[in-house]
């Protein structure tokens, strides 16, 4: 196989899953599994055939963090200087909707990286949590910002200050999460595959361009953000997938929609 810590599927015509697969460390993000998951996610993002992205991991864990092992020993010098997980932030520029399928322990970097995804789907038994404190360090991939902007500034205080994990239903009820999915085992994933299937069915400029432009609720102010919005609703008259979807439903029939 192409990767060793991670396995890459097209479970549906236009979805990719990519599964992290380090079980014996429950998924602990080492840097050769980070720089996989950025490969293979640029590679995804690239291929005409994809339309949606799933990250999930196994039953048991999405991911424990930051690889503990790996960076105990670390240096400030080391880590200011070889910018220790700064790649991390190349996630963020997939252009394809991310969809995380979160069952089991979500934590530190493993929850940040469920809160980089654009629809997060819980599975009943999902942890999240960002212990960094109770090892003496902060968080490190997104999570002050990500976990406040998610649910609160007082909810972000009292879950990282004191480390303590929350449930699927918290997540979903803070708004942090989509909905709480099924009972059985890999119904999550399921679900996400299905979710994947139907956005990737759909005009794939449109749904980058909404993508971005529900991003811009993030990273800018109401009138940017408002004109991000609107310069991507007027860029939509320039394609072929706008005069075809409107037509269609004119006509009263089905779009066929070409990605130009
Ligand atoms: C390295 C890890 C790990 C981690 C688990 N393992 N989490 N290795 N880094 N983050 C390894 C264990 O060492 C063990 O391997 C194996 O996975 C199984 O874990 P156990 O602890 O035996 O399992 P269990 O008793 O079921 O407990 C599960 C757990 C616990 C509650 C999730 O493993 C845990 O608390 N993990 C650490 C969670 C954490 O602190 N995450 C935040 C990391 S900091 P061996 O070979 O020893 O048996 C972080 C900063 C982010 O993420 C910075 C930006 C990216």
């Amino acid at each position: 196989a192409k990767y060793e810590s991670i396995l890459t599927s097209r479970p549906e015509p236009g979805v990719a899953l990519v599964t992290l697969n380090r079980p014996k460390a429950l998924n602990a993000l080492n840097v050769a599994l980070f720089r996989e998951l950025n490969e293979a996610l640029h590679l995804i993002d690239a291929d005409k055939e994809i339309g949606a992205i799933v990250i999930t991991g196994s039953e048991k864990a999405f991911a424990a963090g930051a690889d503990i092992k790996q960076m105990k020993d670390k240096s400030f010098a080391d880590a200011y200087q070889n910018k220790f997980l700064e790649s991390w932030q190349q996630i963020a520029s997939i252009r394809k909707p991310i969809i995380a399928a979160v069952s089991g322990y979500a934590l530190g970097g493993g929850c940040e990286l469920a809160l980089m995804a654009d629809i997060l789907l819980a599975a009943p038994n999902a942890q999240f949590g960002q212990p960094e404190v109770k090892i003496g360090t902060v968080t490190g991939g997104g999570g002050s910002q990500r976990l406040t902007r998610a649910v609160g500034k007082s909810r972000a205080m009292e879950l990282t200050l004191t480390g303590r994990t929350w449930s699927a239903q918290e997540a979903v009820a803070w708004g942090m999460a989509s909905r709480v999915v099924g009972e059985g085992d890999g119904e999550v994933v399921r679900e996400a595959v299905a979710l994947a299937a139907e956005i990737a069915a759909k005009s794939q400029i449109a749904v980058q361009a909404q993508k971005e432009a529900v991003n811009a609720a993030f990273e800018q102010g109401l009138s940017e953000g408002l004109r991000t919005e609107r310069r991507l609703f007027h860029m939509t008259f320039a394609t072929a997938d706008q005069k075809e979807g409107m037509a269609a439903f004119v006509e009263k029939r089905k779009p066929n929609f070409t990605n130009s």
